[in-house]
């Protein structure tokens, strides 16, 4: 079956499934307001008319593009997903028939109420491994996205710290690497120049994995956070955290991991990750929407070892005292719900998707070898040698005499895939690539291929087909 058949299926079926869903819960609930037992706020007219809007030519051709789209095969799932089917499902009764306020104390505010409670008691149990007896779900705070998630481990750490520090002797100190997304990097950089911490930024080595050894060494007395990624998001590089959250935990020191890249592809159950206090999870990179994402902090992390958070209303947000009073803003029930539901699928399905997914990214790195390199041309490979330390799912790979920025932009109708962060064809070269000292003419043809769980062998060959045609073009033509 092609690729093309696949991807239809795929939309199809996701669209179908939804409309089903819709349909059953919507007829249920009349039907109980039939019954005289429920209270639902659509006619059969409404109803109706929901079915009409989907089936008008307008919402068809919407659909039908988003088929068309599909030909375009997507190599980018590092950068996000599509939302899956079964988070779809899960999402819908959300919007419509329990569309109430978790806080509102009448009928309409009960389901959301739970189901939010039960979406932290998934992402706890499933996600993250805990024990179903030793929940506790105040553990998990939802948040808007990964740089939210990210923004606030730092916070936490910087707020129940900062009044053992004494203005104009001593700052609290934070420890991470030199590869961390923006959404950590930028945001200790900003605290950095304002003056209130000091950062240690470690240095990876040239395979893109730090050193457990050079991160402990940059721990110092007024270290009040170590916060390293799981999985590097351009090479796919897994950085030691079990043996660095072990040793903070010795040390008394807070450790934060953004584990965005990592989850549904290597395990993240708190475990294997030797206990860290806080961990990133972000929806959008496993198959629930943008905009949701969660912190896990470990209850009572920050009053332990003289930390103590002194204000107990709103960390980052200020307001109506949601999320245990952390976090103001009513909450967002469906988003919650397909987070959680994205989470336990990822983690269900781990063995089976990341056997297929390293499958997909050996064939793809195989596939552009034989074809390019009897063109000669070689593909040098950033990260990891050894497969376990790298993510299952991504490729990067750097092609001499190539620029990756207008190679992706030749081939952008039918193959999406990223340059790495930053290779556009201003020139820039991606930050991550430097730390890994890639050289230079390896790092301007870097391309980051990322496949997912739908990724099938034939989208993979014709990805491959496109990716060496446009390469093997590119080099014997005097644009470079
Ligand atoms: C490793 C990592 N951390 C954080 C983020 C930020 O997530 P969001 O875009 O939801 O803010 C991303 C997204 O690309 C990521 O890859």
């Amino acid at each position: 079956m092609s690729s093309q058949h696949n991807n239809r299926h795929f939309v199809a079926y996701g669209v179908a499934g939804a409309l089903g869903l819709a349909y059953f819960y919507w007829k249920n609930q009349d039907k109980k307001r039939k019954d005289g037992n429920a209270t639902a706020m659509f006619s059969d007219a409404e109803f109706e008319e929901l079915i009409t809007y989907c089936n008008q030519p307008a919402t068809q051709i919407a659909l039908a593009k988003n088929q068309e789209s599909q030909k375009c095969i997507y190599l980018d799932y590092n950068g996000t997903t599509p939302i899956y089917p079964p988070v779809v499902a899960a999402m819908l009764p959300y919007f419509c028939t329990h569309f109430g306020n978790p806080s509102s104390g009448h009928h309409y505010g009960k389901e959301p109420k739970r189901a939010i409670e039960e979406a932290r008691k998934t992402m706890l149990t499933s996600c993250l491994g805990v024990d179903p007896g030793s929940v506790d779900t105040s553990a998990i705070w939802f948040t808007g996205c990964g740089t939210e998630s990210d923004n606030l481990a730092i916070q936490l750490a910087l707020q129940s710290t900062e009044h053992q520090f004494k203005e104009g002797t001593n700052k609290p100190h934070m420890v991470c690497t030199n590869v961390e997304h923006p959404a950590i990097a930028v945001c200790l950089q900003a605290l950095e120049k304002s003056g209130r911490i000091d950062v240690t930024y470690v240095p990876v080595e040239t395979d893109g994995c730090v050193k457990a050894d050079d991160v402990q060494a940059a721990m110092t007395e007024n270290t009040v956070l170590v916060t390293i990624m799981l999985a590097n998001n351009e090479s796919g590089a897994l950085q030691p955290v079990k043996e660095t959250a072990q040793e903070c935990r010795k040390r008394g020191i807070l450790f934060h991991t953004d584990a965005a890249q990592a989850v549904g592809k290597v395990s993240c159950r708190l475990d294997d990750l030797g206990n860290p206090d806080m961990v990133s999870i972000v929806g959008h990179k496993i198959g629930a929407p943008k905009g949701i994402a969660a912190l896990y902090v470990r209850p009572k992390c920050c009053e332990e070892n003289g930390r103590t958070l002194s204000h107990s209303h709103g960390i980052l947000l200020l307001g109506g005292g949601q999320e245990f009073g952390r976090r103001g803003g009513t909450e967002n029930t469906p988003y919650m719900v397909g987070l959680a539901t994205a989470a336990s699928l990822a983690t269900e399905n781990l063995e089976k998707n990341a056997k297929h997914m390293e499958e997909m990214r050996n064939r793809l790195l195989s596939q552009l070898e034989t074809k390019l390199n009897e063109a000669g041309i070689q593909c040098r490979v950033n990260g990891p040698d050894d497969p376990k330390k790298r993510l299952p799912n991504t490729l990067s790979v750097g092609l001499p005499n190539v620029h990756s920025g207008d190679l992706l932009a030749e081939i952008s109708d039918k193959v999406a895939a990223s340059a790495g962060a930053a290779c556009h064809s201003a020139g820039g070269i991606s930050q991550i690539l430097r730390a890994m000292k890639v050289p230079e003419e390896f790092a301007r043809g870097t391309l980051r291929l990322t496949v997912g769980p739908y990724t099938t062998p034939a989208d993979i060959d014709r990805a491959a087909e496109f990716i060496a045609e446009a390469a093997i073009e590119q080099t014997q033509s005097d644009t470079i």
